[in-house]
């Protein structure tokens, strides 16, 4: 029943949880601390709480197209998000359909080939990741792999899994953003700003996404297929379409930090 629905590409009502009124322990185990929800029977998202409650990083995606319209109404709504001197120095390239089909069978060898990837052009962790970040990332990464039961020493099962963000997860879109190379740390933030705004409207629309770094990892095998020009840097790729409620890996719930560690309030 699974393996037609997914075939047909439909989805069935299903629970997704939001922010409501009154507190409530979460059912989804020791990932997800103690927040207000309620249970909605719809997954989209109709306020910007919701949208970010409910935006999380999917990786396992339904063969269902997504509307080449609506990404281009979303893409330029998105672009009201903030950025320094409003230089807008996002730059953006949205594959999908056939292309799509290209670009996944392209990485697919590309991947084989060299699967320690191609080039780095910029660090996506610093070289030495010290407390507490390297304590989140270890944490994450320990989350999503017990959901998959692949333990630890398990070194090529966890990378064979890993390799499947080079298919987008099964996503029928792409996304990648790319940078103008002279720009400098407040640009990159700029581009975060939009790609959030972006994430934020693709819940609210009823889609999901995963952010997807790794493709920094063949910059020389995204430029030459959508054309980036030279001067311009891969920052990240991101997977768009809608989520398969029957991928297991879908079920993490990242952790967060406290507020506390987080945030100093002053004169509050
Ligand atoms: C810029 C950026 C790049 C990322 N790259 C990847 C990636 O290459 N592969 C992946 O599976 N997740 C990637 N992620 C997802 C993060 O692991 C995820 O955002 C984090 O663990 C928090 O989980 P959440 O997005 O579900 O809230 C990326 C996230 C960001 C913001």
């Amino acid at each position: 029943m699974t393996a037609n629905r997914r075939s047909r590409g439909e989805r069935q009502p299903r629970p997704c949880f939001i922010y409501r009124e009154g507190p409530k322990q979460c059912a989804l185990g020791p990932s997800v601390a103690t927040i207000n929800l309620e249970m909605v029977m719809n997954d989209t998202a109709n306020s910007v709480s919701e949208a970010l409650a409910t935006r999380r990083s999917v990786r396992g995606f339904l063969d269902k197209p997504v509307d080449g319209a609506l990404l281009r109404d979303l893409l330029e709504k998105a672009a009201r998000a903030p950025s320094g001197g409003n230089l807008q120095p996002w730059h953006l390239h949205v594959v999908g359909g056939e292309r799509m089909k290209a670009l996944k069978a392209l990485a697919w060898e590309r991947v084989a080939a060299r699967p320690g990837g191609e080039d780095t052009e910029y660090d996506v962790y610093p070289k030495n990741l010290v407390a507490p970040y390297r304590d989140r990332r270890f944490q994450v990464g320990e989350d999503m792999y017990g959901l998959l039961g692949i333990p630890r020493e398990s070194k090529a099962a966890r990378l064979q899994w890993f390799a499947r963000n080079f298919q987008f997860f099964g996503a029928p879109v792409a996304l990648f953003c790319y940078v103008d190379r002279r720009m400098g740390p407040p640009q990159w933030s700029d581009l975060g700003m939009y790609l959030q705004s972006l994430m934020l409207l693709l819940r609210e629309a009823g889609l999901h996404s995963c952010p997807q770094e790794c493709w920094s990892l063949y910059p020389r095998t995204i430029a030459e297929f959508v054309g980036a020009p030279n001067e311009q840097m891969l920052f990240t790729g991101m997977a768009i379409g809608y989520e398969d409620p029957d991928e297991p890996v879908n079920q993490l719930r990242s952790r967060r930090a406290p507020l506390d560690e987080i945030a100093h309030f002053h004169g509050l």
